[in-house]
């Protein structure tokens, strides 16, 4: 670890005195202990508007190592909006998202906090996969070419280890003998599978799933669920999911938080949220729910 941290640092600063060092990787191990027994992921206060509407507002959340977190609430309510933060896909107006111990898209310098560089974004961002609902593959990319575009452009993986890697993940999520087919070529679920997959590939610390089974015709479902499961139960992986499947907000979450107007109005281990929930807000949308299904 602490060889790893003098590499590094060799690579971005010029070498300061040898007292200087052993002090900066004594305060490296105090870091990285203080980190292990941080969130993953916070929010603090964001606030995100686009023109006069406020989607988030002033959002608090906290997401523990680990922990599998899903996200439920009406639509429109800000869900998406959350993991597109996360993902860096847009700018917040307010607050600041904090991951493994970092601002995400700010950076400290002096003791201020200011915005990040591109390059701060595409470190930090490099920690979180995230699979959305219409899969967004390359079209013009195979199964594994697909798996290996980012380890090699974004990473600076050789084209070897990226296809091992790739390959490796393909196997995982149960589509070893499709690794060459182009997505047009895939079911709704296989392109689902190597989705994952692929944000697999980056080997990334928080994974993100935006309604990845409603796309998907029923009996597909399954499929990929299974691989959520598999992932869930072999893998330190922390994980935030918004869905509509109860049931499996259920099985798979530690948590459940219900989203209303860009907050959380109401939070707790499901067999609380979804079987007793005490927020009028709560019991209407769940009410909703089960009576369309
Ligand atoms: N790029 C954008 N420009 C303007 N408004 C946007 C943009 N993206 C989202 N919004 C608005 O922000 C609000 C929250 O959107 P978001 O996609 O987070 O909702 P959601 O909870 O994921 O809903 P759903 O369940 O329908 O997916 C909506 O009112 C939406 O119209
Ligand atoms: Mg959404």
């Amino acid at each position: 670890m602490s060889e790893f941290v003098l590499r590094f640092e060799d690579d971005l600063t010029k070498r300061p005195r040898a007292s200087a060092r052993r002090d900066e990787l004594d305060l490296d191990i105090r870091r990285s202990e203080k980190v292990m027994n941080e969130p993953i992921v916070r929010f603090e206060n964001v606030t995100k508007r686009y023109g006069a509407l406020t989607v988030l507002d002033e959002l608090n959340l906290e997401i523990a190592r680990n922990e599998k977190v899903s996200i439920i609430g009406p639509s429109g309510s800000g869900k998406t909006t959350v993991l597109r933060m996360l993902m860096t896909l847009e700018h917040i107006n307010g607050g600041v998202i904090w991951v493994d111990g970092e601002p995400l898209t700010h950076t400290q310098k002096n003791g201020q906090i200011v915005p990040a560089s591109e390059r701060h974004l595409r470190r930090v961002r490099a920690k979180i996969g995230m699979v959305f609902q219409h899969f967004n593959l390359f079209p013009h990319m195979t199964a594994l070419q697909n798996c290996m575009e980012a380890p090699i452009s974004v990473l600076g993986l050789s084209k070897k280890e990226a296809e091992a890697r790739a390959a490796e993940l393909l196997d995982l999520v149960g589509l070893g003998d499709k690794k060459n087919h182009f997505p047009i070529q895939l079911s709704g679920g296989q392109k689902q599978r190597v989705a994952i997959a692929r944000a697999l590939a980056m080997r990334p610390k928080v994974m993100l799933f935006d309604e990845v089974t409603s796309a998907l015709d029923p009996e597909l479902v399954g499929e990929v669920l299974n691989v959520i499961r598999k992932l869930s139960a072999e893998h330190d992986l922390t994980m935030l999911m918004v869905t509509h499947q109860m049931g499996f907000a259920k099985e798979f979450s530690d948590r459940v938080c219900f989203f209303s107007g860009g907050k959380i109005v109401e939070q707790g281990p499901p067999s609380q949220l979804l079987g007793n929930p005490q927020n009028e807000r709560t019991q209407q949308f769940l009410n909703a729910v089960l009576e369309t299904r």
